[in-house]
């Protein structure tokens, strides 16, 4: 049946009649992008398959296969939170908000009972892998991943580092205490049994909660942990705020944020670095050049009044991105809102850049920055360097990019939401899109709204059967449009099955015996 399938952060393929061939582990064997009905046998063949050897599956009308989305951050631990709290901005927020809601999971039958929905809703929104954070607690952060392992999803599970500038009842007590809970959650999880692939889903990941939370002699623990274990995958935030960003910079006595984290050794190619809101170009080339990704995070950086991350810029540095709910910073725990608002944010973005298309600059200058405050530069001829503001004058020092200051396109957002997360959580070998010895990590989405219950995605007309009597041309244009309203409308009514290494695990469909 129809398959969307990513190719790049500039294409992807919309496939009417696509064929994808799952071993009984749920890597994919082989595809063949368009078989017509008629020649299946032919191409089973080909394939030496047997009909008795396989079952086939054909799509009913109004469905279509993509790759699983990737939540590339969020906070479990937060949920209970959501949609609360926004008219505060970060530091304050998290002083009246976050850590109150998150010490309630000191007590382990709370996270109990709170983290069995958080996964069942996170799983339901198509989110197939998924990079959390838990709170600083060891058991309840226990509870957590037992649940993510037992629910089959692809995931990173990390326990909060945290023993500096926090709440006396929301603080580790000790340097000890913080890396002895943080390994023996490792241990924990990589105990748990693999899955039926032989291969582990669910995996640790370092998280020292951001620099303003963390000692200089944690980070340095916590650096040597990273050190002995170079597939340890590492999550923080980064420069989210302003006021955070010059907190970071004057306790650490650093010319930036990145260097804090540099100076420990904690940007590598397996580091998730959350928000990248206010970074400069220099701290974007340092990104790139040791291979960390951002989570882009564009609920959350609206929601908390962050601002807007110029993820067009990033990719322009080659600094890998993918997309983030940032639950309960976000308020939303689907990646499909992250698309919707990662769009809203480039348009604004590229909105603002020809609003101030006529430089005014005769030399030092003052421009609008992406987070809409006066930001005066110091550098170049026009007296500011011009990636860092968005100015768009035809001087010489202007290196524009393919998307610094561009709309994001759907085949950009699809990326981001797939091959781009995947690139984040280094699984790029393994999930993203469909290809052959890849997992088969998939959404079945139907956008028929007798079918699904909703009416804004209404693209589906049944009186047209993709699969019979249309050209090529015409069905791909309505798959096309399928994905798109998916995309902008659609929500986990739609997600009929969630499939994560060739089992389905959630969505609409899912009915697990009890
Ligand atoms: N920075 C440090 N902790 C947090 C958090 O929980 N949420 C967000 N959005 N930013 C943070
Ligand atoms: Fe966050």
């Amino acid at each position: 049946g129809p398959v969307i399938n990513p190719q790049s952060v500039t294409d992807y393929l919309a496939l009417p009649q696509c064929l994808i061939c799952v071993s009984p582990q749920g890597d994919i064997e082989w595809i063949v992008e368009d078989v017509e009905s008629t020649k299946l046998n032919d191409v089973l063949t080909q394939h030496d398959c047997a009909p008795s050897d396989i079952t086939l599956v054909r799509l009913d009308d109004g469905e279509f296969l993509m790759p699983g989305l990737v939540d590339t951050h969020t906070h479990a631990c937060q949920v209970p939170n959501l949609g609360v709290g926004g008219e505060m901005e970060l530091l304050q927020w998290l002083d009246n908000y976050t850590f109150p809601t998150e010490a309630r999971f000191k007590d382990v039958k709370y996270a109990e009972r709170a983290y069995p929905d958080v996964v069942r809703r996170i799983v339901n929104s198509g989110t197939t892998t998924c990079c959390y954070y838990g709170s600083l607690h060891l058991e309840a952060t226990k509870v957590l991943a037992s649940l993510v392992h037992a629910a089959g999803q692809r995931a990173f599970v990390g326990k909060c580092n945290m023993n500096w500038n926090c709440p006396p009842n929301y603080i580790e007590p000790s340097v000890k205490e913080s890396v002895d809970t943080t390994l023996a959650l490792f241990k924990y999880i990589e105990e748990l049994p693999k899955a039926t692939c032989g291969e582990s889903l669910l995996h640790p990941i370092l998280t020292p909660r951001f620099a303003i939370s963390c000692t200089e002699e944690l980070l340095t623990r916590l650096s040597e942990i990273a050190q002995k274990n170079p597939k340890l995958a590492i999550q923080t935030h980064i420069s989210e705020n302003k006021s955070e960003v010059e907190l970071a910079k004057s306790l650490f006595k650093t010319n930036s944020y990145a260097e804090v984290y540099d100076k420990f050794h904690l940007l590598r190619d397996n580091t998730v670095l959350a928000h990248g809101v206010h970074l400069t170009e220099d701290e974007m080339m340092l990104l790139a050049k040791r291979g960390s990704g951002v989570a882009h995070c564009p609920t959350s950086n609206f929601y908390l009044s962050s601002g807007m991350a110029r993820v067009g810029m990033l990719l322009d540095h080659g600094v890998k991105v993918g997309l983030g709910t940032d639950v309960a910073g976000g308020y939303s725990p689907s990646i499909l809102t992250e698309v919707q608002h990662a769009s809203i944010a480039s348009k604004m973005l590229a909105i603002q850049a020809t609003d101030n298309k006529k430089c005014k600059c005769s030399g030092g200058h003052s421009e609008l920055s992406s987070s809409g405050e006066e930001d005066s530069h110091s550098r170049g001829r026009h007296g500011h360097k011009h990636h860092e503001c968005q100015c768009d004058c035809e001087c010489n020092e202007k290196q524009p990019g393919r998307f610094t200051n561009q709309k994001l396109s759907i085949a950009t957002l699809l990326y981001l939401a797939t091959l781009g997360g995947a690139g984040v959580c280094c699984l790029q070998d393994r999930i993203g899109s469909f290809e052959q010895k890849r997992a088969f990590d998939a959404l079945l989405v139907s956008v028929r709204e007798d079918d699904t219950g909703n009416p804004a995605v209404w693209g589906y007309n049944p009186g047209r059967d993709l699969t019979q009597g249309v050209t090529a041309q015409s069905a791909d244009k309505s798959l096309i449009e399928w994905l798109e309203r998916f995309l902008f409308c659609g929500d986990d009514r739609n997600i009929k099955k969630v499939i994560v290494q060739g089992r389905t695990i959630g969505g609409r469909d899912y009915h697990p015996a009890r």
